[in-house]
């Protein structure tokens, strides 16, 4: 019987490494001359076309690490390379997303779109035209000659992400994007950006301290513990099927870890595989034909777009 779930993975392993993460390291100095341990010995790969989610509590070091990738904080051991070349800077090679709003307040929609586009050498008509389109794809067409202050808060993340989409960077880095915005608007803008990943077919490292966002969104994910260090790094299915530790089967919810999840051998809808506990209880599906987890405790989210092909354009 076809694997969807197998399937989809060798595919993704089977593609080139665009980031490379190697024992990256970052301690910052704290107070009486002692240090600060944000990230240790952290590495994972991201391949094209992936999309990693880096989920863990306040202050386990996410938005140091993605600052690190995109090359606005320094770091004391490791490296990183994109593409096989160190990241020592910012580059347009990255688009950046983060928590807060960030778009330039002086700027209407049009012209923070259009602002990446001017810094990479586009013409202003170009770079005009490219970025009506970018707002459109966002679904704001009717937007571009607003201001910030004139948007609703999931309104300026989907400008932000076209702002960090005109650019055509290699990678997408994404810091808590959705945080801020409410839980209606935020399934809104989670689906938005795997609709956007899946037609663009865009790498994506997105940090997130929701589990639930993590495991929607990533192949894989990487739960990081305070001090900066992986715990445990894999797909959904297999952190909640066996959560490397404690500390993992607390974070992903002490019900679900309890529970030690197992993919059914025999239960099956379809195509899809049914996640059942230790008394057989069936409590989520992954879903064919993409291997997403919807998880029917707590929060049940499932994706709403179809799988990216292997034959979509390069990112
Ligand atoms: N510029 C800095 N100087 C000193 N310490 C810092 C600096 N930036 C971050 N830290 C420390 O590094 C650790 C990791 O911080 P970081 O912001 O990366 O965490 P985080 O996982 O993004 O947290 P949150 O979920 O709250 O955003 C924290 O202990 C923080 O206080
Ligand atoms: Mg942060």
């Amino acid at each position: 019987m076809s694997d969807p779930v197998a399937e989809r993975f060798q595919r993704i392993a089977a593609r080139p490494v665009v980031l490379d993460v190697q024992n990256l390291g970052m301690s910052f100095p704290g107070a009486g001359g002692s240090l600060i341990h944000a990230l240790h010995d952290v590495s994972f790969q991201v391949r094209r076309r992936e999309f990693i989610t880096v989920v863990g509590a306040s202050g386990c070091g996410k938005s140091t690490l993605v600052r690190i990738l995109a090359g606005l904080t320094s770091h004391t051991a490791g490296e990183v390379l994109l593409d096989g070349k160190p990241v020592n800077g910012p580059g347009p090679d990255r688009g950046m997303v983060f928590q807060g709003y960030t778009l330039f307040p002086w700027l209407s929609v049009l012209k923070n779109v259009m602002f990446g586009l001017d810094m990479i050498g586009r013409g202003h008509d170009a770079a005009k035209a490219e970025a009506l389109q970018w707002i459109e794809l966002v679904g704001l067409a009717h937007k571009a000659d607003a201001w910030p202050h004139q948007l609703s808060g999931g309104q300026r993340q989907r400008v932000a992400i076209a702002r960090a989409l005109a650019a055509g960077p290699r990678i997408l880095l994404m810091d808590e994007p959705f945080s801020s915005v409410d839980p209606i608007v935020r399934d809104e803008l989670q689906q938005e950006v795997l609709r956007l990943q899946s037609e663009l077919a865009k790498t994506i490292v997105f940090v997130s301290h929701d589990i639930d966002e993590a495991f929607l969104l990533g192949d894989q994910v990487i739960v990081l513990a305070q001090g900066g260090e992986i715990v445990q790094q894999g797909t959904p299915e297999q952190i909640l099927a066996d959560p490397a530790n404690d500390f993992v089967a607390s974070f992903i919810g002490a019900d679900r870890g309890k529970r030690r999840l197992t993919v059914s051998p025999t239960t099956s809808r379809g195509d899809d595989r049914v996640l059942v506990d230790a008394g057989g209880y069936p409590v989520g599906v992954i879903a064919a034909p993409d291997g997403r987890l919807t998880i029917s405790n707590g929060s049940p989210k499932s994706r709403s777009v179809s799988n990216k092909t292997d034959q979509a354009g390069d990112a």
